[in-house]
């Protein structure tokens, strides 16, 4: 893909699922990469290895993408290694499901606090760099709950719909700087995320989807790349579900 070698991305919650796989297809595209982690596990070492046998740099910086400070944090680890941010995406996400009649406050404030203020935080602190060299991608991990809502979901739905807020709100916003902001919507993505659910609901879940299968996290990674690439130049505030066609 065009555009993407030699440029500096930030992907967040990179350590593992969704956010590796990125991580791993932009280092593959010759994107040198910073990976946020939260917690650090063995795995996050063998990420390092893989994305350094691209040929591609990379560093990690742990931090809560939660809290304004480390977010500012991720940025500037960035600029002080490469100079610049080329490329954000924001893929941190948690979930804390449970029925709204039970749900409970800190479950609602703290999946909002992570998937839909961590993003927030993000593109804050990048925002100025992006601005100065008037040109960047952002790009945006929502959800189809976010679009459709989902019984068990209020807090997490409510989060990925704001996401795409957020992602059409700066798209209209930086536009005029030369800066794409893009969200994507995963349906149904196997990873440890998904992997918790019952298996009668990802029995139904199947059944709800065109394509007859459960996406990838490559699936996942080969948009995010598209929209990372020079390819996508001419698309801004637009929301891409990777589903398998269950929401169309
Ligand atoms: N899987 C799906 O079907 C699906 C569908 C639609 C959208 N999504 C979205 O895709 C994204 C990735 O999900 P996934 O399925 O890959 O989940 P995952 O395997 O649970 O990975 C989530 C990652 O986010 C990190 N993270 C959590 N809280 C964080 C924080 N406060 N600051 C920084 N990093 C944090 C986690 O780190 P720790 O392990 O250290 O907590 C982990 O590396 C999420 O935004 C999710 O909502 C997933």
């Amino acid at each position: 893909m065009e555009g993407i070698k030699g440029k500096v991305a930030v992907v967040t919650g990179a350590a593992k699922g969704i956010g590796r796989a990125i991580a791993l297809r932009l280092a593959k595209e010759g994107a040198d990469i910073v990976i946020n982690y939260r917690t650090n596990s063995d795995s996050l070492s063998e990420l390092v290895s893989e994305i350094e046998s691209f040929g591609s740099k990379v560093i990690t910086v742990r931090g809560d993408v939660s809290v304004f400070e480390d977010a500012k944090n991720i940025m500037k680890k960035a600029v002080e290694t490469f100079g610049t941010v080329d490329i954000l995406v924001n893929n941190a996400g948690i979930t804390r499901d449970g029925l709204i009649l039970r749900m409970k406050e800190e479950d609602f404030d703290k999946v909002i606090e992570v998937n839909l203020k961590g993003a927030f935080n993000c593109i804050r602190h990048v925002s100025p760099i992006m601005v100065k060299k008037r040109s960047g991608k952002i790009i945006n991990i929502s959800s189809v709950v976010g679009i459709t809502g989902n019984s068990g979901q209020v807090n997490y739905s409510a989060a990925k719909a704001g996401i795409i807020g957020v992602t059409k709100s700066v798209a209209r916003e930086l536009g005029s700087r030369g800066i794409n902001v893009n969200a994507v919507a995963p349906g149904f993505i196997k990873t440890s995320m998904t992997e918790a659910l019952s298996d009668k609901l990802k029995e139904n879940t199947l059944n709800s989807i065109p394509l007859k299968r459960f996406g990838t996290v490559d699936d996942v990674a080969s948009v995010v790349a598209f929209l990372a690439s020079k390819d996508s130049d001419y698309i801004t505030g637009q929301v891409i579900n990777i589903d398998g066609g269950m929401v169309m």
